[in-house]
C-alpha cells in the first residue's frame, strides 16, 4: 500500500514523478503529493487521485531535476491533504515519503512533543522525519548517520525516501518489510515502490534489501549500507518486463483486459514446464526438494484473498492426485496463532504481489519453525520471492486492476502443475490419468478463449441485476473455492454484498435468505458430484430464489432447473475452476460498470496489502 517514487538526474524531474505516482496508483489513491528541490524544497500534495495533483500543480512551479513523489492508502490519519506525503521535517529542511507502518510512533512522538517539536498531521510518517531532523540536531550528526540512528530505533516495516534542501544533490533511501527498487541509468536514479515506474528508462535495478540504506549522490555511484553502517555492493539485476503489459491497450479498464489476457497467462504460465511428447512435468524448485516435498508430514498453504482460493483448489488437487496431507491457512491468523510446525511440514506461499505484509510474516514463522519455504508468486524480485527457499513464478505479466483475475488462473495453473509432478513422483497417479490430464490442462487456454465468448451474454445478464443487494454463490468440490472467489469480486469492485458457500452447506444457514429477489449463482459443470448439485439447486427453486447457473455445454438438467444459464467448455471435474471462474469475473465486471464504480480501483482498497 501507498506508492513512492523518487528521481535524481539531468531531466526534469516531476513529469517523471507524475508518471510513476500513475504506475503506482493501484498501490493507494486516497492522496498523493510531490516535493522537488529547486533552491528550497517546493511540496504540494492534494486529497484524492495523482489527476487531482496534477490538476492541482498545473500553475506552481514544478523546476528541479531531484523529487519526490507518493500516493497515499491511509493508515493513520484520515485521507485529507495534511495527511498526505511528502512530510516536511519542523524546519522545512528535509521531506519525507513513507510506504509502512511505524508502529512506535506515538512514544517517539510523545518524547518529541516533550522536547518542544510540534507536528501538523496525524501520521506516523511526520514522526520519523521529525525524529530523524532531531537527531541530526541533537547528536550533530550528518542526514545519512541520523536515519540510520532513527531507524534502528524504530519498529515497524518501511520504504522511505527523504530528500534535503542543504543536500540538494543528495537522496537517502530506506527499506524494512515494505518493497523499493532502485534504477540506475546513465546519470540518473530512479526509486520506486516497484519496477513499473522504472522501466522506461533503465533495466538496470538494485533491489534493497531490509535494513539496507542507500545513499544516491550526483555524480557519484550507489552507496548501501547497513544500519550499522556497514557497507554492501549493489547487486545489479536486469528488469525483464514488457511495457505494453503496463498499458490499457485498447481495453476500457485493466480489470478487462486482464481478464481477456487469461489465454495467454495460462499458457505462459504452463510454457517450458509441461512436456506432452515426453510426459514430463519441469519445476526446478519441486524437484530441487525433491525429497522434502514428497515425505512432508503436511504441505500449508498461506496466503490472503483471491490467492487464498487459490490456495483452496490447490488443497483438493494435491489431496486427490498426490496424497499429501494439506492445510490451508489465511496468513494473518496463521501468524498469530501458535501454530505446530516444524522441519517436517513444507509452507507454501502464495501471492501475486509478492508483497502482501501477512503473508510474509507467515512465511517467516514458518522459517524460523524450519519448515521448507515455497513461494508461487507474479513478481520476481518481490520480498514473498527472495524469502523463499524455492518457487514458481505464475507469468501471468503485471497485474494491475485492484480485482484479481488472471493471477488466480496462472496460481491453479501452477498448483496444478505441482500436483501432478508429485503425483508422478509418488506414483499416486496411473500414467493413463497423468496423460489424461496433462492433454486436457494443454487444452486449456484455447478453452478459455471459447469460455471468454460468453461476455456478451453475461454484459445483457449483468444489466438485470444491476441493483440487485445481495448474492449468493454456490459451489461444491474443486468450485466451492470458485463460488467464494466469485463474491468476492462481485463485493469488491460493485460494492454488493455477496456471499460463497458449500453448496451443501446452505441448508445449515443461509437457505433462509433465500426469495424470489435473491440470486444464488450456481456453478454446476459436469462433475463426480453433480447430481448432489442438483438437488441444492431444486432446494433453491422451491423457495422461489433465481439461479444462475454455470453449467457444461450442452447440460439439460441443471439447465431446466435454472433461469438463468451460462454454458462452459467440457473439461475435467479437477481443471473445472480455471474455466468457470471465468464467466463469474466478468459479471461481477459488467455489473460493476453497470452501477458506475471505479473498476481498477475500487473505494478504500490497495492492490499490493503491506501493512497487517
Ligand atoms: O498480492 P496477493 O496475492 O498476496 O494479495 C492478496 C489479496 O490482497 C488479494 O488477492 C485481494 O484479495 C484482491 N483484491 C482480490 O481481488
Amino acid at each position: 500500500m501507498c506508492g513512492i517514487v523518487g528521481y535524481l538526474g539531468l531531466k526534469e524531474a516531476y513529469p517523471i514523478l507524475i508518471n510513476g505516482l500513475r504506475r503506482l496508483e493501484y498501490r493507494g489513491y486516497d492522496s498523493a503529493g510531490v516535493a522537488l528541490i529547486n533552491g528550497g524544497i517546493n511540496l504540494y500534495k492534494t486529497k484524492g487521485k495523482v489527476s487531482e495533483l496534477e490538476a492541482f500543480v498545473v500553475d506552481k512551479n514544478t523546476k528541479g531535476t531531484v523529487g519526490i513523489a507518493h500516493t497515499r492508502w491511509a493508515t493513520h490519519g484520515e485521507p485529507n491533504e495534511i495527511n498526505a506525503h511528502p512530510h516536511f521535517s519542523e524546519s522545512e529542511k528535509l521531506a519525507l515519503i513513507h510506504n509502512g507502518i511505524i508502529e512506535n510512533y506515538n512514544v517517539i512522538k510523545e518524547k518529541l512533543i516533550k522536547s518542544g517539536v510540534k507536528f501538523t498531521s496525524h501520521t506516523d510518517t511526520e514522526v520519523l522525519i521529525q525524529f530523524i531532523e532531531f537527531i541530526q540536531k541533537a547528536e550533530k550528526v550528518d542526514l545519512v548517520k541520523a536515519t540510520q540512528l532513527a531507524l534502528s530505533q524504530v519498529v515497524g516495516a518501511y520504504a522511505i525516501v527523504i530528500v534535503s534542501r542543504d543536500e540538494p544533490d543528495m537522496m537517502i533511501a530506506a527499506r524494512n518489510g515494505s518493497p523499493l527498487v532502485i534504477g540506475i541509468g546513465k546519470d540518473e536514479f530512479h526509486i520506486a515502490s516497484d519496477a513499473s515506474p522504472i522501466i522506461e528508462y533503465t533495466r538496470d535495478v538494485v533491489y534493497l534489501d531490509d535494513e539496507e540504506i542507500a545513499i544516491i549522490k550526483r555524480n557519484e555511484k550507489l552507496q548501501i549500507k547497513t544500519l550499522k553502517d556497514q557497507q554492501k555492493t549493489p547487486f545489479v539485476e536486469k528488469l525483464e518486463l514488457d511495457l505494453c503489459a503496463l498499458e490499457k491497450e485498447g481495453y476500457e479498464h485493466f480489470m478487462l483486459k486482464e481478464i481477456f489476457e487469461q489465454p495467454k497467462s495460462i499458457r505462459d504460465s504452463i510454457r517450458g514446464r509441461l512436456n506432452i511428447e515426453r510426459d514430463t512435468i519441469a519445476m526446478a524448485g519441486i524437484i530441487d526438494f525433491e525429497q522434502r516435498f514428497l515425505n512432508a508430514r503436511r504441505i500449508i498453504f498461506t496466503a490472503a484473498g483471491t490467492s487464498w482460493h487459490a490456495a483452496l483448489v490447490g488443497e483438493y488437487l494435491i489431496e486427490e492426485l498426490a496424497r499429501i496431507s494439506v492445510e490451508v491457512e489465511y496468513a494473518s491468523e496463521f501468524r498469530y496463532r501458535n501454530p505446530i510446525i516444524d522441519e517436517r511440514d513444507v509452507v507454501i506461499a502464495i501471492s501475486q504481489s509478492g508483497e502482501t505484509a501477512d503473508t510474509l510474516a507467515a512465511m517467516r514463522l514458518a522459517k524460523s519453525k524450519g519448515a521448507l519455504i515455497y513461494s508461487i508468486c507474479n513478481v520476481v524480485g518481490s520480498s514473498i520471492a527472495r524469502l523463499s527457499d524455492a518457487g514458481s513464478f505464475t507469468h501471468a505479466g503485471p497485474e494491475i486492476g485492484v480485482a484479481s483475475t488472471k493471477a488466480f488462473t496462472a496460481q491453479v495453473t501452477v498448483l496444478t502443475l505441482i500436483a501432478l509432478l508429485l503425483a508422478q513422483k509418488k506414483g499416486t497417479i496411473s500414467k493413463s490419468k497423468f496423460n489424461q490430464l496433462i492433454n486436457e490442462l494443454d487444452t486449456i487456454p484455447s478453452k478459455v478463449e471459447e469460455t471468454l465468448k460468453v461476455s456478451e451474454q453475461v454484459r445483457e445478464m449483468a444489466k438485470i441485476f444491476t441493483y440487485t443487494r445481495n448474492f449468493l454463490y454456490l459451489g461444491r468440490g474443486y468450485n466451492f473455492p470458485v463460488a467464494l472467489e466469485g463474491a468476492l469480486k462481485l463485493k469488491e469492485i460493485s460494492y454488493i454484498h455477496a456471499e460463497g458457500y458449500p453448496a451443501a452447506e446452505m441448508k445449515h444457514g443461509p437457505i433462509a435468505l433465500i426469495d424470489k429477489k435473491m440470486p444464488v449463482v450456481v456453478i454446476a459443470p459436469v462433475s463426480g458430484i453433480y447430481d448432489k448439485v442438483v438437488s441444492n439447486i431444486q432446494e433453491i427453486k422451491a423457495r422461489k430464489g433465481k439461479v444462475i447457473a454455470i453449467v457444461s455445454k450442452g447440460d439439460k438438467i441443471v439447465s431446466a432447473l435454472s433461469d438463468y444459464v451460462i454454458e462452459i467448455p467440457h473439461t475435467d471435474e479437477v481443471l473445472s475452476p480455471l474455466l468457470s471462474v471465468i464467466p463469474l469475473q466478468l459479471l461481477s465486471y459488467y455489473i460493476a460498470v453497470m452501477r458506475d464504480c471505479e473498476i481498477d480501483q475500487p473505494r478504500n482498497l490497495a492492490k499490493s496489502v503491506t501493512v497487517e
